[in-house]
């Protein structure tokens, strides 16, 4: 059975940054209350022409730059988002459209925050089955288009971003070494987008009541990831019969500093051992595992050979955690230059589109 091992790392966060005293401009707090309760300084706000897709492909990209792999060798995509780009088509197909990833397939997974170890799961196990060889796996965020601007409990939390892993079958053992999903739905309510779905179709109400936006009983979801964070580490590591003392660090879902410190203390771990960065970015949901990756290597804390713990919480109500042996991109003797197939890959859709359109033509003609 071929081991699955994430060879490349990529990530992508919007240039406009929005600080605390920006937020207490459009609402009453200010920015000592925002960084006692949460942590956070600022996050990156997408602009008007930045979507989902744009900032996944972005740090798509730059993951396949660093597994030196071609767009045209993934086998899957499956982009993970609280906030897509429509209900249908899946993010995961635009993004397959615009880097050239011919024959990969793509779909979107939906775990609110949880969705990167969720989907991270998916391709290692596709891997591990021997049925594909290559995926990519895309976290994306455009939440500040989903936020209640005039709701404080909301607003100052959330931030956009990207964040991308590749993953490829090796037949030398590491990488995904074990993983655990958990949900529970009767915690449905206490994190919910409830508007533009089947059960609250977009409508003047909707629009009225406020539905389209994030809403979130805070103190309940506070309490519920301080519950299960560390457990969910702990079960990830019994499968592969380690412990705490193992790991080289632990990178959780960036959502307030102050869950990740209870977390810390009820695995009598010290703080430094997990990586931080929620203060720069606040909570960019599924994005933010795979950006405190790619920060964590750019900062010497994460190498080839350490043993690393992702773990996440969040709407849903979903929780998971994995245990991943790093290892870094497969040693090629060719240079591949993923950017350069965008180029070809915009030709293609629209050659593809063309198409399309001259044989509805004809077809048209022809009933
Ligand atoms: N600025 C100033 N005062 C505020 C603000 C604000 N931004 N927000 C709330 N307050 C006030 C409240 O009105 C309340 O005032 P009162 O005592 O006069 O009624 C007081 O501060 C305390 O409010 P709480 O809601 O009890 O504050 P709490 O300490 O619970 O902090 C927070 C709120 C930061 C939202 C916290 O509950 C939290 O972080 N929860 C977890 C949120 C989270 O992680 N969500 C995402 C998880 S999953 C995912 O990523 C999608």
């Amino acid at each position: 059975m071929p081991f699955a091992h994430v060879t490349g790392w990529g990530m992508y966060v919007p240039e406009p940054v929005l600080t605390n005293d920006d937020i207490s401009k459009l609402v009453d707090t200010n920015d000592q209350w925002i960084r006692d309760r949460t942590g956070i300084r600022e996050r990156r706000i997408a602009r008007e022409n930045e979507f989902p897709s744009t900032l996944g492909v972005e740090a798509a990209v730059k993951a396949l730059q660093v597994a030196n792999l071609a767009p045209t060798e993934l086998d899957l995509i499956i982009c993970t988002s609280s906030s897509p780009e429509y209900i249908f088509p899946a993010t995961a197909c635009i993004i397959q459209d615009q880097i050239g990833a011919t024959k990969a397939g793509a779909f979107d997974l939906q775990a609110a925050c949880t969705g990167f170890i969720f989907a991270v799961n998916m391709a290692a196990q596709a891997i591990r089955s021997g049925s594909i060889k290559n995926a990519l796996v895309v976290g994306t965020e455009v939440l500040s288009r989903f936020v209640n601007w005039k709701d404080r409990g909301t607003c100052i939390l959330f931030g956009d971003g990207a964040g991308a892993f590749v993953l490829q079958a090796s037949d030398i053992p590491g990488g995904i070494m074990s993983a655990v999903m958990h949900s529970d739905g009767s915690g449905a309510d206490t994190l919910t987008l409830p508007g533009g779905g089947s059960h609250f179709p977009a409508s003047e109400l909707t629009i009225h009541e406020g539905k389209h936006f994030v809403h979130m009983d805070g103190k309940e979801v506070f309490r519920f990831a301080t519950r299960v964070m560390g457990r969910a580490v702990l079960e990830a590591l019994e499968q592969v019969k380690m412990t705490t003392d193992d790991i080289h660090c632990i990178i959780p879902h960036q959502a307030n500093y102050r869950i990740i410190e209870t977390a810390a203390k009820y695995l009598k771990m010290p703080l430094e051992k997990f990586v931080i960065n929620v203060d720069r970015y606040g909570n960019t949901s599924t994005a933010s595992i795979p950006i405190a990756t790619v920060e964590a290597i750019q900062n010497g804390r994460l190498k080839s050979g350490d043993k690393v713990v992702f773990v996440g919480f969040g709407g849903g109500l979903t929780w998971g955690a994995m245990v991943v042996e790093w290892t870094g991109p497969i040693p090629a003797k060719k240079q591949i230059h993923p950017e350069q197939y965008r180029l070809f890959a915009r030709l293609r859709s629209f050659v593809r589109r063309a198409i399309r359109y001259i044989e509805g033509f004809f077809s048209r003609r022809s009933l």
